[in-house]
């Protein structure tokens, strides 16, 4: 009988395509990914893993030296608060080091439970659900509700694991030019039919400036596309009590339904959370697999984050204290001419071009005891490398002037007065 040949001959054909494929040697996928490290240290763009000896506000010991930094995320300078040592360490006495399973198994402890009531709250959510980290957060939150079919509409220049969560989501990724609004309207409108979900950070992480969230969620409303913001950056920093840039901007659980943010960065602890309305949370319970399939956070952590989101929202002098250091950078490198960007935030990158002037500025830094990153491609576009200087409340006055003053002895380009 034909039909039922067919099968068989198919099957065949198969296996000789495999004997074929077979006499060729199978690529070797370590050395595969040592050439692709070798080629990227002959492009002078390796990255180094720098190990910190000591940490104490901004000052860093590693390699022997003791250095100013100007890298951390540490922006109200909580990291090292006795509030939150004392908790983290109540807590781990109370209830030890791990939480020992996930959260739907016995990982979700009752300082877990507090901690997503107070960020719920602190930023006019319903609910709000924690993650491990920021990295796992926007995963969940786009493979959970995303799927293919859809069109998934994003800021060029947002984090990675924002375009990561997309391409888990299975849906079709656009990418608009950096804060264009009429870009982003044109790649909504190429799907009429489509979900849709439009993604941007808060505050653009390597260019320290804030997304035009008002127009963006007009946009959202008028093409029934779901708007989520990633706030990694913008919580603790902006908006009133440090709400983050979507309350900043006066932005409700209506008009950005999908909210996530970090508990490394201003909050100086680790971890992240998700808030929005309760049906939001409850279907990420179910379906968002970086949630369900991993460890609940150390319960230890959630009662430090705790403490810090009541001290994030009490303590307004930290903020005041941050916007005038960054002010008083911001104007001291004017009066150098220096290649400053379009940031009012505390993320003050320097525009510096190719990759080995970025390199070259760091390492003259450096040797004057400043630690700054400098950032290259691929994590910026080629072209933009650049000095990522990142401000905190825990700095003084004077170090600001300190890094002015390194940086006025270096060769940078500098803008005609
Ligand atoms: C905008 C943005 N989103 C998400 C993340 C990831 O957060 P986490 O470090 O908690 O994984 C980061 C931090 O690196 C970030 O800058």
């Amino acid at each position: 009988m034909p039909t039922s040949c067919r099968p068989t001959t198919r099957w065949r054909a198969r296996r000789v395509a495999d004997r074929v494929v077979a006499a060729r040697p199978r690529p070797d996928l370590l050395q595969r990914l040592a050439v692709q490290t070798a080629e990227r240290e002959q492009a002078h763009l390796l990255r180094r893993l720098r190990t910190i000896e000591q940490a104490e506000g901004p000052w860093l010991q590693t390699g022997g030296r003791r250095m100013l930094s100007f890298c951390s995320n540490d922006y109200l300078g909580l990291a090292r608060h006795p509030q939150l040592i004392a908790a983290l360490t109540r807590a781990a006495a109370q209830e030890g080091v791990g939480s020992t399973s996930a959260h739907l198994i016995c990982g979700h402890r009752a300082g877990h439970a507090r901690l997503e009531q107070a960020l719920a709250a602190w930023t006019g959510r319903e609910r709000a659900l924690l993650f491990s980290t920021g990295y796992m957060a926007n995963l969940g939150v786009l493979q959970a509700l995303l799927a293919p079919g859809d069109i998934c509409v994003q800021d060029k220049l947002n984090h990675a694991c924002l375009i990561d969560g997309a391409k888990l989501g299975g849906a079709e990724l656009k990418r608009y030019p950096h804060a264009d609004v009429g870009a982003a309207a044109r790649q909504l409108g190429s799907r009429p039919g489509a979900a849709a979900l439009l993604a941007t950070d808060g505050v653009f992480s390597m260019d320290g400036d804030v997304a035009p969230l008002r127009e963006l969620a007009a946009l959202c409303a008028k093409e029934q596309a779901t708007l989520l913001v990633d706030d990694a950056h913008g919580l603790g920093v902006l908006g009133p009590r440090g709400a983050g840039s979507v309350g900043a901007a006066g932005l409700g659980q209506h008009e950005v339904p999908l909210l996530m943010a970090t508990l490394g960065k201003a909050l100086g602890c680790a971890g992240a959370f998700v808030a929005g309305p309760a049906a939001l949370i409850d279907g990420l319970i179910q379906f968002a697999r970086p949630y369900i399939y991993t460890t609940a956070m150390p319960p230890a952590l959630a009662a430090a984050a705790l403490e810090a989101v009541q001290l994030a929202q009490a303590e307004d002098w930290r903020r005041d204290r941050l916007a005038a250091l960054i002010a008083r950078f911001r104007r001291g490198a004017e009066q150098l001419g220096l290649p400053l960007m379009a940031s009012t935030s505390a993320i003050q990158p320097l525009l510096l071009g190719h990759a080995d002037a970025a390199v070259a500025a760091m390492q003259a830094l450096d040797a004057q005891g400043l630690l700054v990153s400098a950032i290259r491609p691929p994590t910026v576009p080629a072209g933009q490398a650049r000095l990522r200087i990142t401000l905190s409340a825990a700095h003084e006055e004077d170090h600001v002037d300190r890094l002015l003053g390194a940086l006025e002895t270096l060769r940078l380009p500098r803008r005609s007065s």
